[in-house]
């Protein structure tokens, strides 16, 4: 990345009583980028949040705006704007207030303040409640209210701690399409803390895959798909079979694996394992594929259970020895009429991208 806007370099952050929330963590962020931190409870999303809007100062390292170090600034003074997870609105003031508040702040003259806010109402699609009480607002129209609020005084980057939670399942997605749309629109640099990889996958350009207060992975929301780095990862988005693998030899530039009986064949890619040699290589469900008949690269599967997720199977089956694998299977001819028990033959698909995954 040339110019990001915002950097942190080896960012640390030791809590009193020696508790480590962020631990050395480079982060780059370009201007005009949608960017999501994703990992499980506890990881460092919500203290990276605070540290890069000044509500928690670094024990060690630099948070960088433009190349200026903006590490001992308040909050107050650095052009980022928080929206929190309870929204934080003023129950005591109307839609429009709320809004106006920071304009006001900031000296906006009146005129100006009431464009403003009808600009970024109308941008969230909430004209029409321009007068009304915070409180007569459900949890949706209140997300929009603290977006307008957190856009109206324009700031360079916007940071966003899981803002769709308080949601249900139905609003929060169509609330995704609609933060997505605000942000291409405005140009505006979001950063965005969720633990819900099917809404990080959905809306980011980039994601940041967190644990234990280090950085796993970035990468956009497909290479995260295809070809996570690490076991963590690869077991954090989405469904992965991992599986241990004996290097089975070069061949037409292609690695060939053996996992428990299952074939997998990799692009040659540095240095070739010696033979024999284990690695663990990750496979989609939906790579591995079921066929009546035992072919040239099939391996014999039993199956184990069977749940049904809609328009697709999620089968476990058992091949060699007693490896347990995950597949899924569009629902239609013969795939329906398997049951547990059922012997089965199985492949990998030809064109899969397995990863081969470190520690
Ligand atoms: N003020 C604090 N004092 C002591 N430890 C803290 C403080 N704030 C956070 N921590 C610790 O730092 C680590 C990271 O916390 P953080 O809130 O950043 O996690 P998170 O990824 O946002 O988790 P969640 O998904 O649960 O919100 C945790 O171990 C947490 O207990
Ligand atoms: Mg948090």
């Amino acid at each position: 990345m040339a110019d990001p806007l915002l950097r942190l370099k080896s960012v640390r952050k030791e809590f009193a009583g020696g508790v480590i929330g962020l631990d050395a963590i480079d982060l780059d962020i370009a201007q005009g980028e949608f960017l999501t931190l994703l990992g499980p409870s506890g990881c460092g999303k919500t203290t990276t949040l605070r540290v890069i809007a000044g509500f928690e100062a670094p024990t060690g390292g630099t948070v960088l705006l433009d190349g200026r170090d903006i590490t001992p600034l308040r909050p107050y003074d650095r052009p980022v704007n928080t929206v929190f997870q309870d929204y934080a609105l003023f129950p005591h003031m109307n839609v429009s207030e709320n809004i106006e508040f920071g304009l006001w702040l900031r000296k906006i003259p009146p005129a100006d303040r009431r464009k403003k806010v009808a600009a970024a109402l109308d941008m969230v699609g909430m004209s029409d409640k321009i007068s009304a009480r915070v409180t007569e607002l459900s949890g949706g129209q209140r997300q929009r209210v603290a977006l307008a609020r957190a856009i109206v005084c324009e700031p360079r980057m916007l940071l966003l701690d899981e803002p769709l939670s308080a949601l249900d399942a139905h609003l929060r997605e169509q609330m995704q399409v609609e933060l997505k749309r605000l942000q291409s629109g405005l140009g505006t640099t979001f950063v965005m803390v969720t633990h819900d990889q099917t809404e990080a996958l959905s809306i980011s350009d980039r994601i940041v895959v967190m644990h234990d207060g280090r950085i796993e992975q970035i990468a956009s929301p497909a290479t995260l798909y295809d070809r996570p780095a690490t076991r963590f990862v690869a077991s954090f988005i989405g469904t992965m079979n991992l599986l241990e693998a004996r290097f089975a030899g070069l061949s037409e530039r292609m690695m060939k694996f053996d996992a428990d009986g299952l074939h997998l064949s990799i692009p040659a890619a540095g240095e070739a394992p010696g033979l024999g040699e284990s690695r663990t290589i990750g496979v989609r469900p939906e790579d591995i594929l079921i066929s009546a008949v035992a072919g040239p690269a099939t391996t014999p599967a039993r199956v184990a259970n069977i749940v049904f997720h809609g328009k697709a199977l999620r089968i476990r089956a058992v091949i060699g020895t007693a490896t347990e694998i995950v597949i899924d299977t569009p629902r239609q001819g013969e795939t329906s009429a398997l049951q547990a028990g059922t012997n089965i033959h199985v492949y990998v698909r030809q064109d899969a991208t397995c990863p081969v995954l470190a520690a």
